[in-house]
């Protein structure tokens, strides 16, 4: 029986290439290959500046310290969406903030700015839109927000790179800072990797000390502060470099494979899909239905491997105390129903319409 595994990587000549040539290079330390990829992020995503950075839940966490250090504030609160994976929420607490759980809307799975109003307090500094999976955030409503009580928006676009809004907007480059995901199962990945851009000045310098033990580059000596150390290394970024070329080729085929998928199971009725905005890129295919925990097993017989989605935020211990399903009751039903079908540069046409098949034998069963 064949095996389709759940969202895996791709590499190919171009990457080994690069890598090979850091390695002879011998720098491998950040250096050039990162500062390049930060260059072409930048004029990708059309912004004054981009950083690269261990991982995505590092540059949320630099973005609210910033945002914290900025405003001189030492309790503060951040608000997040109910309906994210664990590090939207851990990275505020990472900064020594109190991450505030929201409910997400039922037509994407985005924040829900109706009741946020009543979630801000005198320690609120920031809200964290997440573009859940390249689905964009009401960023409109959410800067009006922002603007009426001063608070930063910081945007989570772990699952986004890529990704517009209906105004042609890549998101993550809407609010004061964004942040990409360069994990395994992103659009394009080395391995761990995070990618924070920003137009702001004050935040981009601010960012840059606390990622680098306090200085703005390594010709430093004298450190202003003390900072960590979220540095990136060159074997990485030539993985990200080889990668990078492949951005365009990839938004065509999630685009093409959610497509597939979504006219492959238009007469399945059991399961639902959310709808595709103008310029959005579907980094996963989630799928909706009652019946989720017996078609993962289903498809698992087969040896096909769907995943679960996340548990929402506050259905993890650390966070029950802010609420239950009740409390969120659109990110509990999303949480508890949603399914993420098998999708990625690893899967041919075939293998979709493989996946598909099963999907509509269970339900014929
Ligand atoms: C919405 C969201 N935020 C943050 C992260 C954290 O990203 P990283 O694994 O790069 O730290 C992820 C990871 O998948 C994510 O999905």
């Amino acid at each position: 029986m064949k095996r389709i595994n759940w969202y895996e990587p791709r590499f190919d000549k171009e990457e080994e290439k690069i890598v090979l040539d850091v390695i002879h290079e011998n720098y491998v330390n950040e250096g050039p290959r990162t500062k390049e990829l930060e260059r072409k992020i930048e004029n990708y995503l059309e912004v004054k500046h981009a950083i690269i950075t261990t991982n995505a839940t590092a540059g949320l966490f630099l973005a609210v310290k910033a945002d914290a250090e900025i405003k001189k504030k030492k309790n503060f609160e951040v608000i997040v969406p109910d309906l994210t994976m664990l590090a939207t929420a851990t990275a505020v607490e990472w900064a020594g903030g109190t991450p505030i759980i929201v409910d997400v809307n039922p037509s994407n799975g985005t924040m829900n700015i109706q009741n946020l109003e009543d979630r801000i307090t005198e320690d609120t500094i920031g809200i964290i839109p997440v573009h859940t999976l390249g689905r964009a955030a009401d960023m409109d409503g959410l800067e009006k927000l922002a603007k009426k009580y001063d608070l930063t928006i910081i945007e989570d676009a772990a699952g986004a790179l890529g990704s517009r809004d209906v105004n042609g907007n890549y998101l993550g480059t809407i609010g004061k800072v964004g942040v990409y995901s360069l994990q395994s199962n992103k659009i394009i990945t080395s391995g761990q990797g995070g990618i924070i851009v920003t137009n702001d000045e004050e935040y981009f310098e601010k960012i840059k000390r606390l990622r680098d033990f306090g200085r703005l580059s390594n010709k430093e000596f004298l450190h202003q502060e003390a900072g960590y150390n979220l540095k990136f290394n060159d074997l990485s970024a030539a993985l990200a470099l080889g990668q990078f070329e492949k951005l365009e080729t990839r938004k065509k085929m999630l685009l093409e494979q959610r497509e597939q998928y979504f006219s492959e199971l238009e007469n399945v009725k059991e399961v639902s899909f959310f709808p595709l905005m103008k310029g959005e890129i579907p980094l996963w295919i989630d799928v909706m239905t009652q019946d989720r925990t017996l078609l993962v097993d289903y498809l698992k017989k087969n040896e096909i491997y769907a995943r679960e989605c996340w548990p929402a935020l506050h259905m993890n211990p650390p966070y029950k105390n802010q609420g239950n399903d009740h409390t969120f009751p659109v990110a509990s039903d999303i949480s508890n129903n949603a399914l993420w079908l098998p999708n990625g540069p690893a899967l041919a046409k075939e293998d979709i319409s493989y996946v598909a098949d099963k999907v509509k034998e269970f339900y014929r069963k």
